[in-house]
């Protein structure tokens, strides 16, 4: 199998914020996962636990989605600000009917995106929320001067305004955010971001709530009425291998299921193909973003938990879907500038679980560790020939690859091996510099479904890959069954 590299070709920067991440009021994310409160006795940091905080902080996260997901559309903020002890007890219907503090809101989030150094990306509740709630949020956390909101937000302890520039205007509006249809949600949309405004020079980035999957009229609806007045369009895709309602278990998963796991996350492509393809009609200047800001592999919840909490184990399956989907992004750079992996903590595809005051890195936190030299890289011309696998006479390919170089010279090559069963061996031809050293990290694991436990927490972990050679420019590399992994070439 070969590949072709060419360094002097270059096709645009790889935007950092396909790094991001997603963490909603939902489950163990927030509560237990991430806040724990000052007078917990999990050590933390002004009650965001530190052992979750040091791991996160290693991925260096550039932007940070909150407070939904589904709960963004019934999450009213000004219930979370002021005294802890004052604020409103609701009921989170949608994520498992538990009681929702609200101890965690703006402030709090804001002080874990410093804590991170991430950028916050909130989004505002359309489907039960007024504009002038979204409006007055917005007032709150960016104005600077007298206002009723930026007073308020002094009062509550905070006298700058914080700068926030993505801003999502709804969630799933054709779904849980209000079931609209898109010439509905088109004019709603056009009428809430018209209150999203710039204070000072604190400029929103706006982004409108997009298609499902597939829904191609959507989009289409969507840039036909909107076009002007949005940044970006979301888009949202999960892996279900047996579907929405059967998903399958996260860990007991067939041969079968890995093979319809890898094809249906390769489905990215398509989607972002055709969904791009729609914005090219009304956006040939590609100025408006696809933001895929919800993608991962969703399973049956863990046997014995809360069916609304969505937590869920995490294989060495999941470190391809995360290591193949990123190369997907990579590749399709011109128009997904941000997406944001469903979810950071505890929820779907994480990158860390916590039980009690024990956390573990899944396989997909290594990916995302491993792939953050791409981040803000360039990405360079990359052309591979490989063999396509199939299954239920869907192709799919064998290796997945991009290719990016960093601000100093450094190549990087990711490389996924799809296959459960072969071991692949790639010639990489590099063309444009005189490569002097190479050398790989590999994530592979021997059984499909091995993962990672609180009793067993680095069973997945990356390790370097022997055999790598290096002569005149042609590298040849033996990729392992089932893995994940980053070539470096200087
Ligand atoms: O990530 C879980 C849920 O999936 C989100 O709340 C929702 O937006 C999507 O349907």
């Amino acid at each position: 199998m070969k590949i072709v590299v060419n360094t002097d070709v270059s096709k645009g920067i790889i935007n950092k914020n396909i790094y991001g991440q997603f963490s909603e009021h939902l489950g163990r994310c927030i509560y237990e996962g991430l806040w724990v409160g000052e007078d917990s006795a999990i050590p933390n940091t002004n009650g965001i636990r530190n052992d979750v905080l040091g791991a996160l902080k290693e991925l260096d996260i550039p932007v940070l989605r909150w407070p939904g997901g589904c709960f963004a559309d019934e999450y009213h903020w000004k219930d979370g600000i002021g005294p802890r002890e004052n604020r409103k007890r609701m009921v989170n219907t949608h994520w498992g009917g538990v009681v929702e503090n609200n101890h965690f809101g703006t402030h709090e989030f804001m002080m874990l995106c410093d804590l991170l150094e991430t950028e916050p990306y909130i989004n505002g509740n359309v489907g039960s929320g007024t504009v002038q709630e979204m409006s007055e949020w917005v007032e709150y956390m960016t104005f600077d001067g007298e206002s009723p909101m930026a007073n308020w937000r002094q009062e509550n302890g905070r006298k700058e305004p914080w700068k926030l520039t993505y801003f999502g205007v709804g969630n799933e509006n054709w779904g849980c955010g209000g079931n609209m249809r898109p010439q509905y949600y088109a004019d709603l949309y056009r009428r809430f971001q018209t209150y999203v405004r710039d204070y000072g020079d604190n400029k929103i980035y706006k982004i409108a709530g997009g298609p499902n999957v597939d829904d191609y009229n959507w989009t289409e609806v969507l840039m036909r009425e909107a076009t002007p007045f949005m940044d970006g369009l979301s888009l949202h895709y999960y892996v279900h291998p047996g579907g929405f309602e059967n998903k399958g278990s996260a860990v007991n998963f067939s041969e079968k299921e890995w093979e319809i796991s890898m094809q249906k996350a390769y489905y990215m492509e398509e989607l972002i193909e055709r969904h791009s393809t729609i914005m090219d009609k009304y956006d040939p200047e590609k100025r408006v973003a696809l933001i895929v800001d919800e993608w991962g592999g969703w399973y049956d919840v863990e046997p014995g938990t809360n069916p609304g909490f969505l937590y869920q184990q995490n294989t060495i399956r999941d470190a391809l879907i995360a290591g193949l989907t990123l190369n997907i992004f990579h590749n399709h750079n011109d128009r997904v500038q941000m997406a944001n992996i469903a979810q950071m903590v505890n929820v779907i595809q994480a990158m860390v679980l916590t039980e009690a005051d024990k956390m573990l890195r899944t396989p997909t936190y290594h990916v995302f560790h491993m792939y953050k030299v791409h981040q803000d890289a360039e990405r360079i011309y990359l052309d591979i020939d490989t063999k396509m696998l199939e299954v239920d006479g869907k192709e799919y390919p064998q290796v997945s690859a991009s290719a990016s170089k960093t601000a100093t010279g450094e190549v990087n090559i990711s490389l996924c091996n799809l296959d459960k069963n072969e071991d692949v061996t790639l010639t990489i031809d590099v063309r444009g510099m005189n490569a002097s050293a190479a050398s790989a990290e590999v994530i592979t694991s021997e059984n499909m479904r091995d993962h990672n436990t609180f009793e067993n927490p680095d069973k997945i972990t990356p390790k370097k890959l022997n055999n790598v050679t290096l002569d005149q420019g042609l590298i040849t590399v033996t990729l392992p069954k089932m893995a994940v992994s980053t070539l470096k070439i200087k």
